[in-house]
């Protein structure tokens, strides 16, 4: 099932917490979004926007671990010409600029207490000051918050305000793994499919049944994020209409995890004093590490190498037993 702007919803699990985000789109009350990583808590935020009668306004997004402490507060709040050096215009802040919408405050768990406190006055006051001003300015905005973090524990360990927590938690929606949803699991992976077909100009139509089973039996730890940029991975790699088993799996973090490994061995090697390494000495090297992957095989190593075994004994320096 499609539901809104191409959420795909099968299981009885998504489709509980999509209902529940339809119920609460009505109300002004401030909601907060649990879950995994990539379990689609911003796609449920945005459902709630879409739904809600502030839809025609802005649904504007701050991930607060990804902006440093000392700028948040100034990208939220707004600040006046001269407030602090480099502040040279004003600049209304995400408060104001969500006005009649919705400010979506992502990885809240991440936000530093202090700024926990001056959101919380926000919150109850419905009004803000801009950095360096005196004026208070009503706002008009719902707030709906997130995160992947456990706000129970992170209460516990005071390292999040409870009166805060209490604010944002008026209704909480938990947007379930994918591990307990695997009826959303093939319907994602077609739309996908589709979706990257389009991107990529290709006429991929869908899985070989193998590949079918292979995307059933996956843990996805990493839930609908990870199985997107898998299917993105073996659209571009598919040269037939239907994506098979071998273009599934996640081959690319072995090589990158391949060349670490390698260059970690490399760098262990390299004298300080002679950092760059002439090619025939990498060459050297390369074959060493190769040998011991292949816990001194030399045929599979030369194999490996895409070299014949002569010259993977000429670079060792040693003759060929039967030359
Ligand atoms: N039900 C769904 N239907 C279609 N696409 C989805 C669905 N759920 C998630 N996605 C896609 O998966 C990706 C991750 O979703 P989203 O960013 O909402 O997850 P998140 O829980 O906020 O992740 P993170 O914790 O990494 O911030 C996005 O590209 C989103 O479009
Ligand atoms: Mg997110």
């Amino acid at each position: 099932m499609k539901e809104g702007r191409d959420i795909i919803a099968e299981s009885p699990a998504f489709l509980s917490a999509l209902a529940m985000a339809r119920k609460v789109a009505e109300s002004c009350s401030n909601v907060l979004i649990t879950g995994e990583s990539g379990t689609g808590k911003e796609v449920v935020a945005k459902f709630i926007h879409e739904q809600s009668p502030r839809n025609s306004r802005g649904f504007i997004a701050l991930n607060c671990a990804a902006i440093p402490d000392h700028l948040l507060e100034s990208e939220l709040f707004g600040y006046a010409r001269g407030a602090f050096t480099g502040a040279t215009t004003n600049k209304i802040g995400l408060f104001e600029e969500a006005e009649g919408g919705t400010l979506f405050l992502d990885e809240i768990a991440d936000l530093e207490l202090n700024l926990q406190a001056k959101i919380l006055r926000v919150l109850q006051e419905r009004k803000i000051k801009r950095l360096g001003e005196n004026t208070l300015r009503p706002i008009n905005i719902r707030v709906i918050a997130a995160t992947h973090e456990n706000l129970h524990r992170a209460v516990q360990t005071k390292k999040f305000r409870e009166d805060l927590f209490f604010r944002l938690n008026v209704i909480s929606i938990n947007v379930p793994s994918l591990r307990d949803r695997r009826e959303d699991i093939l319907p994602l992976a077609n739309h996908f499919v589709q979706k990257f077909s389009i991107t990529n100009e290709k006429k991929i139509l869908g899985f070989t049944p193998a590949a079918n089973e292979f995307l059933m039996q996956q843990q996805w730890p990493g839930n609908v994020r990870e199985l997107e940029n898998r299917i993105e991975r073996a659209v571009v790699l598919s040269m037939n209409s239907h994506i098979e088993m071998d273009d599934l799996h996640p081959q690319v973090g072995a090589l990158t995890l391949q060349k670490q490994n390698t260059l970690n061995f490399i760098n262990g090697k390299v004298d300080e004093s002679s950092k760059i390494l002439s090619m025939e000495e990498m060459t050297q090297l390369y074959i060493e590490y190769a040998l011991s992957l292949n816990k001194g095989a030399k045929e599979k190593t030369a194999r490996d190498l895409g070299i014949d075994r002569k010259t993977l004994y000429r670079k060792l320096g040693k003759r060929h037993p039967t030359l």
